[in-house]
């Protein structure tokens, strides 16, 4: 972890209230993984005093940026940031996603891949939980069995569209308002798409979700059914970032039963959990 002051290289708007904010940090950039995320102090006033935490959406050996949508005065601040100025970052931060593509042998992948032909994994993704699984899809070398499921109340905000096309990946769409692909919910689709694979699929394949509670709550409960792992990026306000103000706790099953729990701090031990230890009511 990393605090340091960030030129801003760009600051663009990608989406009615959303802006794409690109920051000068190899020490960032380079150790940066997927569904980790960063504490922005978005002024160097006292006002707001708080920094705002934003999951990475691209990450390099000399940069990284963030997607943000603006929502209050941190994030107005923000949006009016101009290349060339400055502001304090601290991160990377929490824990991301296990990325088991990248940590199965070879080995494993190919007997896996005889076993099942279905090397799948299927990226869910709803408002601004989009953008950290645009950077987890950059990290798999094979594009072709990769399912990005992306929600939006509307086709202008569907975020990260044109890039995951870019991506070669399989792009399933929905929007409350059918104004592009599925009208309703983007876990109508991830249903249909497992329930007849099921007694296919390979044990390599993962559901990674991101964005708001009701939605991870649906992904966890069709991938308890289809008896798929499921790892959800957990949005909950966070102050500090690093386990000291315990603002953060999401309540997660311990012991494996609903009446044990226990809370765990989502900034440090998370924000990626198991979609199946967290209690949703
Ligand atoms: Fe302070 Fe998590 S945000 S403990």
């Amino acid at each position: 972890m990393f605090r340091q002051r960030c030129p801003v290289l760009a600051n663009d708007r990608v989406a009615p209230g959303h802006h794409v904010i690109r920051l000068g940090s190899a020490r960032i950039g380079r150790t940066a993984r997927p569904g980790q995320f960063v504490q922005i102090l978005c002024s160097d006033s006292t006002d707001p005093l708080l920094p705002r935490p934003f999951s990475f959406l691209t990450a390099t050996e000399k940069d990284f940026s963030v997607l943000y949508r603006v929502v209050g005065q941190g994030t107005q601040m923000l949006a009016g940031q101009r290349k060339g100025s400055g502001l304090w970052v601290l991160g990377p931060l929490g824990n991301g996603f296990s990325l088991r593509h990248s940590e199965r042998s070879e080995e494993s992948r190919s007997f896996a891949a005889k076993a099942a032909q279905d090397d799948s994994y299927l990226l869910v993704g709803g408002g601004v939980g989009i953008p950290p699984l645009y950077h987890l899809a950059q990290t798999f070398k094979d594009k072709k069995n990769i399912h990005v499921f992306l929600g939006a109340r509307n086709r202008s905000l569907l975020l990260c569209e044109k890039e995951f096309k870019k991506l070669g990946v399989n792009l399933h769409l929905a929007t409350d308002d059918g104004t592009k692909g599925h009208k309703g919910f983007v876990t109508d689709l991830v249903s249909h798409f497992l329930r007849p694979l099921t007694s296919s699929l390979s044990p390599l394949t993962c559901v990674y979700a991101c964005g708001p509670t009701p939605m991870l709550k649906a992904v966890s409960r069709v991938c308890a059914s289809a008896r798929v792992p499921c790892e959800v990026s957990v949005e909950v306000p966070m102050a500090c970032g690093f386990g000291a103000c315990l603002g953060c706790a999401v309540r997660v099953r311990k012991g494996g039963t609903d009446q044990d729990h226990r809370f765990a701090i989502a900034c440090k031990e998370g924000p990626v959990f198991q979609g199946s230890d967290i209690l949703w009511d």
